[in-house]
């Protein structure tokens, strides 16, 4: 008999009930922290996991409590939300997409999975798969961005980050991929608000990237707080062991997020916790995360025969099989014994990923990189000596002492010059300042850094705006820095865009440089030195206002699109255009396509398409950038969006350098749910168009056909 069969043999049934309860035993910022004494919990045997906690003497105590004073000896499950980094802090998600490059993805997860095992942790909450189009919502900063594609290959890139080759190494974390489903489509981009929208749009935008996490073998899911067209997917049967569990195969465990299971009585879903813990339990939720729910509820619910205890078994066994995949009943210390990682390297893969991370919006009159004679450097701003608000929203276990700023990065990136500070204004009116000797230092600069943007707690949960601009006075002091007529770069701190299209007209330069971590300072410094060059891409369209919200890449066509006519789809009042179009961002280059090829031209299920395509560098400098490609079917049975991303490529060249990128895709790449909901490649005609970013202005196509 295995060793879960013999456990849940002699397990009592509160034994049971409390092995599928996860305890916040740390601080708790994410939501009501109900009054339990966690140690004496544990000691019950009335959590089987925690979460928020972490550190090798905090969690070993427990454990000891757990292995020593219980009479099973179940290990406990230590989470935590290791979201883009523990110790050392990576960009926020948002940031670290822009980089388009899986292979950093997949590292900085290996890197963050290596410091939270050091520190006893086994699961992470992470990565966080919601698509969004809203740069409203606060969690847009949390996410991969707009695009199934690229949220299905960060997916994959940190579920095989985290979780590593084995999930009993000492270094591996089982990876919670969140929150399960369409949470970013939060009406009126309102956090934990209600989702409502067709099967076709959850099939073709929302589900992919889970999809991709269970091919990667992520070991957990989140379901999200939100209701998806009225049932909450917290107690979603039909997608949790429908879809989820059914069509998708997966066999992990499924973790309410905090306090999500007794949230059905205020859905209007549930009576009492007794139901709110049948339909979770009966939808397949296996761990009640904070709610009490299943501790009190589920007796109720047993006791009303509103659940089987072979329910109850099921569930215990996928949370016994986690532990034991993580090696925590062969060795509940493995992780804790893990030396401190070597520090200075994980400094330089933070600094990588940063600078990898920053894109450069717009960019005139050579401002760029500054320039290498001595000078005098105004660094302006609220986000200019930031420590705290450079590491972003769930920073893990990130110190603002560990930090660096903007100001810091430029002070040692050039000690040649001198670089003066003045904060000028705050970050929103609450903290509001008067502009004090910032006009003054300014006027006596050759240039001007000025360091705008957001606090860290303006974007990530619970935190959704509803508006885009500059928060506080920030806009009127820029306006007044801008009037003074110095060369003024603009750096853009924030967890989504923000629509300030008069920033970017007057600016000479401007700095996408989101939350970027531990080593915000020194990757912006890299960048405008020169150092390094800006290689980043927008994976979110910006808007001009937050009035074209949602706008994305691979809208439908509309019958009547935008165009002088008066009978079409436009604004009176503002282009339909975005402010920059996905995939935007500028190098120090200057990268012009002259040609595409797509072989054969004449394809069939099974083959796979050669695109090739032809790139100069006419700029003057180095630079790598970054080449997408994507389809359009114009006619099909199902009207298909004028524009879906396929795949993403670079070209590093040097100046004068043609160069020829060649993708591979395969003729599967282009199916899509037709009629009936499955997915198939429909036979006819596909235009493969490619280019730097979404703009279809500048793209270049080739047409092949797909024989029937
Ligand atoms: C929060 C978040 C979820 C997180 C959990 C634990 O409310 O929604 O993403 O993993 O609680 O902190």
């Amino acid at each position: 008999m295995s060793r879960i069969d013999s456990l849940l043999a002699v397990m009592t049934i509160e034994e049971k009930i409390g092995q599928l309860a996860m305890l916040a035993a740390g601080f708790s910022v994410t939501g009501p922290v109900l009054a339990t004494d966690v140690e004496e919990s544990v000691r019950q045997g009335r959590a089987g996991s925690l979460l928020n906690l972490y550190g090798q003497d905090a969690t070993n105590r427990l454990q000891r409590i757990a292995l020593e004073e219980t009479r099973l000896k179940i290990p406990i499950l230590f989470g935590f939300d290791v979201v883009h980094g523990h110790r050392t802090v990576f960009p926020i998600p948002l940031a670290e997409t822009a980089s388009f490059d899986p292979a950093l993805w997949e590292r900085t997860a290996r890197i963050a999975a290596s410091e939270a095992a050091a520190d006893g942790i086994a699961l992470t909450f992470a990565p966080m798969l919601d698509v969004s189009r809203d740069p409203r919502w606060g969690r847009m900063a949390e996410g991969a961005g707009e695009d199934p594609l690229v949220t299905s290959l960060v997916a994959e890139a940190k579920v095989r980050g985290f979780q590593g080759a084995s999930l009993g190494a000492r270094d591996a974390v089982a990876a919670t991929v969140k929150h399960f489903v369409a949470y970013g489509a939060a009406v009126a981009g309102r956090d934990y608000a209600s989702t409502d929208m067709s099967e076709r749009t959850l099939r073709e935008v929302y589900l992919p990237p889970f999809e991709a996490s269970m091919r990667a073998g992520a070991a957990a899911v989140m379901p999200a707080f939100s209701d998806l067209s009225g049932v909450p997917m917290t107690a979603n049967g039909p997608l949790l062991n429908g879809w989820l569990r059914g069509e998708a195969g997966f066999e992990g465990v499924v973790i309410s997020d905090y306090n999500a299971i007794a949230e059905l009585v205020v859905h209007g879903v549930a009576a009492d916790l007794g139901e709110a813990a049948a339909q979770a339990l009966n939808a397949g939720v296996d761990i009640d995360m904070m709610s009490n729910a299943y501790v009190e509820g589920l007796p109720v619910a047993l006791e009303r025969g509103l659940v089987a205890v072979e329910a109850i078994d099921t569930a215990v066994r996928r949370v016994l099989t986690l532990k034991e995949r993580l090696g925590l009943f062969d060795d509940p210390f493995r992780r804790d014994s893990m030396q401190p990682v070597d520090r200075p390297r994980l400094r330089e893969a933070a600094r990588e990923a940063a600078r990898r991370s920053i894109v450069l919006l717009t960019h005139r009159n050579d401002v760029l990189p500054l320039k290498a004679e001595p000078m005098r450097i105004a660094v302006l701003g609220p986000l200019a000596d930031a420590a705290t608000d450079m590491m972003g929203s769930w920073s893990g276990a990130g110190e603002a002492k560990d930090t660096v700023t903007i100001l810091t990065g430029l002070r040692e990136a050039r000690p040649d010059s001198e670089v003066r500070y003045a904060r000028g204004v705050g970050v929103d009116r609450e903290d509001e300042i008067g502009p004090g000797n910032a006009i003054e230092v300014a006027r006596a600069s050759d240039i001007v850094i000025l360091c705008l943007g957001e606090s860290r707690d303006m974007s990530g949960e619970a935190a959704s705006r509803s508006g885009l601009d500059l928060p506080g006075d920030q806009a009127n002091f820029a306006r007044s820095v801008l009037a003074l007529g110095r060369p003024t770069i603009v750096l853009l701190s924030s967890g989504r865009p923000l629509a300030v299209p008069w920033l970017f007209e007057r600016a000479d330069a401007v700095l996408a440089t989101w939350f970027c971590g531990s080593e915000a300072g020194h990757a912006i410094a890299d960048i405008l030195t020169g150092r390094a060059s800006p290689t980043a891409s927008l994976p979110v369209t910006w808007p001009r206002s937050v009035g074209q919200v949602p706008i994305f890449l691979g809208e439908r066509p509309s019958g009547r699109p935008a165009s002088d006519q008066h009978y079409t789809s436009k604004y009176q009042d503002l282009p339909t255009t975005p402010l920059f179009p996905f995939g935007h961002g500028l190098t120090y280059g200057r990268f012009i396509y002259s040609a595409v090829q797509a072989e054969p031209r004449n394809a069939k299920r099974g083959d796979t398409i050669v695109l090739s395509i032809d790139v100069e560098n006419q700029g003057a400098r180095e630079a790598e950038e970054t080449i997408f490609v994507f389809s359009r079917k114009p006619v099909a049975r199902v009207a298909r969006p004028l524009l879906e991303l396929k795949a993403f490529t670079k070209l590093f060249l040097r100046p004068g350098e043609k160069g020829r990128a060649v993708v591979m895709l395969p003729v599967e790449a282009l199916r899509f749910p037709g009629l009936d909901l499955k997915p198939a490649v429909e036979p006819g005609e596909y235009d493969l168009l490619v280019g730097g970013s979404a703009d279809r202005s500048t793209l270049m196509s080739a047409r092949v056909t797909i024989e029937a």
